[in-house]
């Protein structure tokens, strides 16, 4: 248990330190459009969104390698194992972006790393089926918050369409896979705390 303490707090390190590389091409690069038509307002607006963004990614990387510390099925394992990969790329992605329009990551990363390493490790250590229960429901608010940011952001912003839709693409996938593994359904209170956990992120780290 210890090494694998250690070997937690070596990842977090260096997730926020130095930027982890994706596997996958950004889908933004086969995008051809510039940023110049961008007017400095619209420019400030979607860099606080990709800043949600991608410190909801971070709190993806926590809640994956969380659910992962206590579990013991393999298939599950194998599955979160993929996922956890898909997010280093959106991870990635969010971040190539936000640096693309010159703005900055959130400051509270390191909080929200830590307070979703902590949700993720308490649902693998209540049962497998409400572990992936947890993530079929973190990856269905995922996905609908996605969708909101695909319509308020404007349209000629081709590159960030184009990261968000594939980033929706795959945590559909991910609740689908949760699904098919056979996750339970959590109990109304406890989406009703995941709601209001990730309104708290959601608005805090759209300013800082
Ligand atoms: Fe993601
Ligand atoms: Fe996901």
């Amino acid at each position: 248990m210890i090494d694998k303490l250690i070997s937690e707090i070596d990842f977090a390190l260096k997730l926020h330190s130095c930027p982890p590389k994706g596997n996958r091409t950004d889908p933004s690069e086969k995008v051809n459009s510039s940023d110049d038509s961008l007017p400095e307002e619209e420019k400030e607006k979607i860099i606080r969104y990709m800043r949600v963004n991608h410190t909801g990614e971070i709190c993806a990387q926590a809640l994956y390698r969380g659910q992962l510390l206590f579990n013991q099925d393999q298939t599950i394992h194998k599955q979160l194992n993929q996922a956890a990969s898909e997010e280093i790329d959106h991870l990635v992605w969010c971040q190539k972006r936000i640096d693309q329009l010159g703005g900055k990551t959130s400051h509270l990363n390191p909080f929200f790393y830590l307070a979703s390493l902590g949700m993720g490790m308490i649902a693998s250590k209540i049962d497998s089926q409400y572990n992936l229960g947890f993530l079929e429901e973190t990856e269905k608010q995922v996905s609908s918050h996605l969708e909101t940011h695909i319509n308020k952001i404007p349209q000629k912003d081709k590159k960030t369409h184009a990261i968000l839709k594939q980033m929706k693409y795959d945590e559909e996938k991910h609740q689908e896979t949760a699904k098919k593994l056979g996750a339970r359904k959590l109990p109304q209170v406890f989406k009703k705390f995941m709601k209001f956990s990730s309104k708290i992120m959601t608005r805090t780290t759209y300013w800082i």
